[in-house]
C-alpha cells in the first residue's frame, strides 16, 4: 500500500489537524461539564460517537503515513517497552468499543492491574513481566500500527475472548494474536494479506472495514525487520507477528 503522491500525501498528513479539533472538543464536552453544561443521557451518547469516530479517522490517516513511509523504508527506532506498546495499542482499539475500560486501560498504574482490567473483559495477556517490561529498541509507532489492526479485527470477529501471547528470541520480539471467533478457512490464508481482500462466510458474516488492515500491518512488519503470517489454529483466528529488535540499552 503506497500513498501514490506528494499531494495525497499532504492531504492525508493535514486531515489530522482537524480531526485533533474535534477530538479535543468533544473530549471538553464530555470531562468538563461542570463549565460547558450537564450532557443529558442521549447528548453524550451523540458526542461520545463523535470522538470514537474522530479516533477511527485519526488512525486511518496515521496508519497510511506509516505504511507509506515503511514502503520508503523509513522506520524511527527508539526505547520502548512492550508493555507501553500494547497498552497504547489497546487503549486505542477499546476507545472503539468501549470507551470506560479505555480510560480505566490508561490509568492502569500496573501489569496486574491492567491485566485484571482486560481479563475481566476476556482479554488475557499471556507474558512474564520482566519480559513485557524490558527495553527494547524498536519503531513503538509501526508496531502499535500492527498491534491495533490484529487487535481490531479479533475484537470484530471475537465470539468472547482474546488471547495475546508473547514470547522473544535473541534477534525478534514475538506476539501473538489469538481470537475465537469463525476463524479463517485455510482458501484464504494468502489472500486475507492482499489490499481490498475480505470474504463473506457462509452464514453471512457481515464484513466491516475496507480490508486493507492486514495488507498494511504486513507491510509494516516486514520493514520493522520481520514478518506477519497467519497460523492454523484449533480455534479462531491466530496472527503472529514477528519484529526485529535489540534490548541493549
Ligand atoms: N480475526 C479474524 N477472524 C476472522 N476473519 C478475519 C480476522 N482478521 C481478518 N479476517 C478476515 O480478513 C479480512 C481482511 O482483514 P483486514 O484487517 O485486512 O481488513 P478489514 O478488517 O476487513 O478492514 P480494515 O482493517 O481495512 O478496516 C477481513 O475482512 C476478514 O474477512
Ligand atoms: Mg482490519
Amino acid at each position: 500500500m503506497s500513498i501514490k503522491n506528494i499531494q495525497t500525501a499532504h492531504l492525508v498528513h493535514d486531515l489530522k489537524n482537524p480531526v485533533n479539533i474535534i477530538e479535543t472538543g468533544a473530549r471538553s464536552l464530555l470531562d468538563n461539564q461542570e463549565r460547558y453544561g450537564v450532557l443529558t443521557p442521549k447528548q453524550e451518547k451523540v458526542v461520545r460517537r463523535m470522538l470514537r469516530n474522530a479516533l477511527r479517522i485519526r488512525h486511518l490517516a496515521n496508519s497510511m503515513l506509516e505504511v507509506d513511509m515503511a514502503s520508503m523504508g523509513i522506520v524511527k527506532i527508539g526505547k520502548s517497552t512492550l508493555s507501553d506498546i500494547l497498552k497504547t495499542a489497546l487503549v486505542e482499539v477499546f476507545d472503539i468499543v468501549d470507551p470506560l475500560v479505555s480510560d480505566a486501560l490508561e490509568d492502569a498504574p500496573t501489569l496486574d492491574i491492567l491485566r485484571s482490567i482486560l481479563s475481566a473483559n476476556h482479554i488475557f495477556l499471556e507474558a512474564e513481566d520482566s519480559h513485557l517490561n524490558r527495553t527494547i529498541r524498536v519503531d513503538e509507532t509501526k508496531l502499535c500500527l500492527i498491534m491495533t489492526n490484529l487487535l481490531s479485527n479479533a475484537f470484530k470477529y471475537k465470539e468472547k475472548s482474546v488471547y495475546l501471547k508473547c514470547s522473544e528470541d535473541t534477534e525478534y520480539i514475538i506476539v501473538t494474536v489469538r481470537d475465537d471467533g469463525p476463524g479463517i478457512p485455510d482458501c484464504y490464508h494468502k489472500q486475507i494479506f492482499d489490499q481490498y481482500f475480505q470474504y463473506i462466510t457462509v452464514d453471512g458474516f457481515p464484513v466491516r472495514g475496507h480490508g486493507l488492515g492486514l495488507a498494511g500491518a504486513q507491510a509494516l512488519a516486514e520493514a520493522l525487520g520481520g514478518g506477519l503470517s497467519l497460523v492454523k489454529s484449533p480455534q479462531g483466528a491466530e496472527f503472529v507477528v514477528r519484529v526485529k529488535c535489540s534490548t541493549k540499552k
